[in-house]
């Protein structure tokens, strides 16, 4: 039997020909996912969300290697987290959760820390996209990035948040960067 949580390849195995083709550029690679998953499971508090989950790899790699904690993961394409369900069904996981709403649906008190793959940053760039159904513009971006700033000023202190490839913008002062490798794509936080 495949062992889906080998390798990358096999993992991506679990999705429709067309989300292995985004894989490499808009999904969590399994040792950033454990890395990140292993931060964020240092904290007080079992619940964790994926901002913007897309077909679920954070998620489904990080519930595979920390099974006492629940991954949950808000996506905004009804068709990825459609993939994402069908990807847990196959894993057979049970503590993952995909919903499937706008980030700022959600009442993030019920989320203990957080991982953020540069959700918003396909308002910005166009190159090789997920799909063209969803309204991208600046304005959408600097709307999403000033409540995503308030959502993490909110939370209290001791949340950890792990960002991939994103810009230091999107952190409030009040979070101190923890084991800082310049360069990194992988940044950890933690809210004093
Ligand atoms: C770079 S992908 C990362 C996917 C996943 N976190 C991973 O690491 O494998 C970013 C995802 O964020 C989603 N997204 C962007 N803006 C969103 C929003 N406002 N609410 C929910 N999802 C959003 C996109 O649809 C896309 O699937």
């Amino acid at each position: 039997m495949i062992d889906n949580f080998s390798s990358d390849a096999a993992f991506d195995n679990l999705y429709s020909l067309r989300a292995q083709q985004l894989s490499s550029i808009h999904w969590t690679p399994i040792d950033i996912a454990i890395k990140a998953a292993t931060y964020l499971t240092g904290g007080k508090g079992r619940n964790i969300i994926d901002i913007g989950s897309g077909v679920g790899k954070f998620c489904l790699v990080a519930a595979h290697n920390f099974p006492d904690y629940i991954f949950h993961g808000v996506e905004q394409r009804k068709a990825l987290v459609d993939e994402a369900i069908i990807a847990q069904n196959a894993t057979k996981l049970i503590n993952v959760n995909f919903i499937h709403a706008n980030f700022n649906e959600l009442n993030m008190d019920e989320y203990d820390h957080i991982y953020f793959y540069n959700s918003f940053s396909e308002n910005l760039f166009h190159y090789k996209p997920i799909d063209n159904l969803i309204n991208c513009s600046q304005d959408i971006y600097d709307e999403y990035l000033k409540m995503f700033y308030e959502l993490l000023e909110d939370k209290p202190s001791g949340t950890r948040v792990a960002t991939f490839h994103c810009s230091n913008e999107y952190i409030p002062p009040a979070y101190k960067r923890v084991q800082h490798i310049t360069g990194e794509a992988l940044k950890l936080w933690i809210k004093q």
